[in-house]
């Protein structure tokens, strides 16, 4: 077992935003989130130390409530990404295996990259190894420069590089494994003496080959995988990425999906074959869909949905927090949420499950048993339980339980009043 390190203290200043950087969610989850994801998926780390600075209360409070097993460790100030790393010295003294380094903002890292990166390291021999990858357009990122034997010889930052060094491709991805034992003692000697005025963690390089350190290089073969985050907009571009990943996830495992340049489908969606997904739906969080469902067009899936086999979600039905049971249709203009919905149900158009109440702030539940029928425009308000094979009138609002195989009707009687218009007007 080793131990991981993640960098998440920088302010994020390019994101221009009031949260930090590394709480930046795409579909939902922190980019903080899919690292430490990426890493715990390895099960090779039994302690990941996470870097906090900037609003450190808030990423603090973060973890605390989704991965209580992190170790937060306060950077105050934050001094560049070499300082950071050496935050955690004191908490490792005595130990002598392997760190895995990674930086903060790179949601693209897989398990099984970081998995063979860090048994090249292992099997390599090396006391370092860096990430590297090759980019035909490397702006802004260190370049990995290397002596004329072809082995590494340093890092250099954008802002400290010649124009030599700037034109080399092959670029620093900021993940980095070392021997701890070796390698701790380089930090008391890093300088700021560089165009940013900081504690570069990537000097490491040139103080191990100094120290007759053996300094190795793992080029990574998917460079989608270390995109970074540091504005707005790269972070819409990695949505598109991660989106993009999902969707051939989906269609390899049989899914059929329309028009994936209007898809968007969670990483952590499940969805069984033959299931159509009609052009823009936004399926969002964790959500376990069937075989043979039909979902969308214009469908919207908010998270902990569990749709079983041959299910219709149609156009403008939103559904968030609800298991719905084989052969249930709910095809239009429909809200179900917080709900339990049996087998062979007919929701209608427009039928509403109204689980929130705005005064009390509390979210109650809808339970639909198997077979009832939901006429349109109806609203249930939860809690409430409509039993099995209940049939509800259009336009019913029902707000008590509603027992096996009655009919409930809460509209007035329809009048039709003779000639009134001609009479009146
Ligand atoms: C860094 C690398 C660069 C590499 C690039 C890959 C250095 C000096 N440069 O540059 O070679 O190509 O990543 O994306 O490391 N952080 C802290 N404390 C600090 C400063 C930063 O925790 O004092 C964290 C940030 O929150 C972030 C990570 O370290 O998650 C990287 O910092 P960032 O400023 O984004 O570094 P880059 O300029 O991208
Ligand atoms: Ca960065």
């Amino acid at each position: 077992m080793i131990k991981s390190i993640i960098m998440a203290a920088g302010k994020g200043t390019r994101m221009k935003s009031d949260t930090p950087k590394v709480l930046h969610t795409i579909f939902d989850k922190t980019l903080l989130g899919y690292v430490l994801d990426a890493v715990n998926g390895t099960n090779m780390t039994d302690e990941n130390y996470v870097i906090i600075g900037h609003q450190s209360e808030r990423v603090e409070e973060y973890l605390k409530n989704t991965y209580p097993d992190a170790k937060p460790v306060l950077q105050s100030p934050q001094l560049g990404t070499g300082h950071a790393v050496s935050m955690v010295l004191p908490y490792l003294e005595n130990y002598n295996g392997n760190i895995l380094i990674l930086n903060g903002d790179i949601p693209l890292i897989t398990s099984e990259s970081l998995k063979e990166f860090v048994d090249f390291h292992s099997s390599s021999g090396a006391d370092l190894t860096i990430m590297s990858a090759i980019f035909e357009d490397p702006a802004g990122l260190g370049r990995v420069i290397r002596k004329s034997d072809g082995s590494l010889d340093a890092i250099v930052e954008e802002k400290d590089a010649d124009p030599a060094q700037k034109a080399v491709k092959e670029i620093n991805a900021g993940c980095y494994c070392l021997n701890w034992e070796k390698l701790k003692h380089a930090f008391s000697d890093l300088k700021t003496d560089n165009a940013q005025g900081e504690y570069y963690l990537t000097d490491i390089v040139k103080w191990a080959n100094k120290n007759g350190l053996k300094a190795g290089v793992y080029t990574l073969k998917n460079n989608e995988e270390i995109f970074g985050i540091n504005s707005k907009s790269q972070l819409a571009e990695a949505a598109k990425l991660m989106n993009n990943r999902s969707l051939q996830k989906h269609l390899a495992n049989g899914v059929e999906i329309i028009d994936p340049a209007t898809t968007w489908i969670s990483p952590e969606t499940e969805i069984g074959h033959d299931t159509v997904i009609y052009p823009s739906c936004y399926i969002n969080g964790k959500n376990k869909i069937g075989s043979h469902c039909k979902i969308g067009p214009f469908a919207h899936l908010r998270g902990d949905v569990v749709l079983e086999d041959y299910v219709k979600i149609g156009n403008f039905v939103e559904v968030k927090k609800t298991t719905i049971k084989s052969h249930t249709n709910a095809c239009h203009l429909t809200y179900l949420g917080d709900s339990e919905i049996g087998s062979n149900v007919n929701i209608g158009a427009g039928t509403i499950t109204a689980n929130y109440n705005p005064l009390t702030k509390v979210k109650s539940k809808t339970v639909i048993k198997d077979n009832a029928k939901i006429g349109s425009n109806s609203v249930l308000v939860a809690p409430v339980t409509v039993e099995e094979g209940a049939n509800i009138g259009a336009v019913g609002v029902i707000t008590k339980n509603i027992p096996a195989w009655a009919l409930a009707i809460t509209r007035a009687p329809l009048r039709v009043l003779e000639n009134w218009v001609k009479k009146n007007c």
